[in-house]
């Protein structure tokens, strides 16, 4: 089945949770791509909500969860042919709320929770008629608790720094990098602490010494034994 032809709905949700850099949006998008099945990142969500704010007051310091909401209210979650992402009208915001400025403001978007109300229900609205794989902080406590299969995936910060890095330089990155990477890292992790929870039946999947070919293999394994619809 090529990954065009997404399967119609059947109930499946599966949730990939874990910190940032764990490599969960890389891995759900495949994940669901083997699956036939289509992908939400709901992070791309409040960041589509900081980069409506952003345009709307450039000063975060003003900015109140209504403000928030009131700027984000005309963004939808949208299919692809293998996913769901924001857009504003007909413009993809995937690409415009990965700038760094919004990297930089999300957090404090996403501690607000009529945000985070907002999110949920747009991640719901799309689950109710797609099977989906979804990746978050939260997906399989607040947002999902009844999900049939919970990932909460996890790697040593460092490890995590290291991919970033590569990711963003296209090379190997220099022990000094990876150090200050790392800082940022932790920086990051307390900023989103309250918002990243594992479930108490997630499976966790430490990925530090996993290729993320071999991390995958596992959540397929693991998605058609939960799933027999998906075998
Ligand atoms: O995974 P990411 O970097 O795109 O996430 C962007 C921000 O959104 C980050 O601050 C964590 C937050 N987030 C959240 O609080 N809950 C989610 N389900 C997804 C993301």
């Amino acid at each position: 089945m090529s990954p065009r032809d997404v399967r119609e709905r059947r109930g499946v949700v599966i949730a990939i949770d874990g910190p940032a850099a764990s490599g969960k949006s890389s891995t759900a998008q495949w994940v669901a791509r083997e699956l036939s099945i289509r992908h939400v990142d709901s992070g791309s969500l409040y960041r589509a909500a900081t980069w409506a704010a952003l345009l709307d007051a450039p000063d975060p310091g003003a900015w109140t969860p209504e403000s928030v909401l009131a700027a984000s209210s005309g963004i939808r979650l949208l299919p692809t042919s293998v996913s769901f992402v924001p857009f504003l009208d007909d413009v993809d915001l995937t690409e415009a709320t990965r700038s760094a400025t919004v990297t930089s403001q999300v957090s404090s978007v996403a501690r607000m929770g009529e945000v985070r109300a907002w999110v949920n229900d747009c991640v719901r609205a799309v689950a109710k008629d797609h099977d989906v794989v979804v990746d978050g902080r939260d997906i399989g406590t607040a947002v999902f608790p009844d999900a049939g299969l919970k990932i909460f995936l996890v790697a040593d910060p460092w490890e995590r720094a290291r991919r970033r890095l590569v990711q963003r330089l296209g090379r190997s990155p220099t022990e000094a990098e990876i150090a200050a990477e790392t800082e940022w890292l932790v920086r990051r992790d307390a900023a989103d602490a309250t918002q990243t929870v594992q479930a108490r039946d997630a499976i966790l999947l430490d990925t530090t010494y996993l290729t993320q070919q071999e991390q995958v293999e596992r959540i397929v394994a693991l998605a058609r034994a939960a799933f027999s619809e998906l075998s």
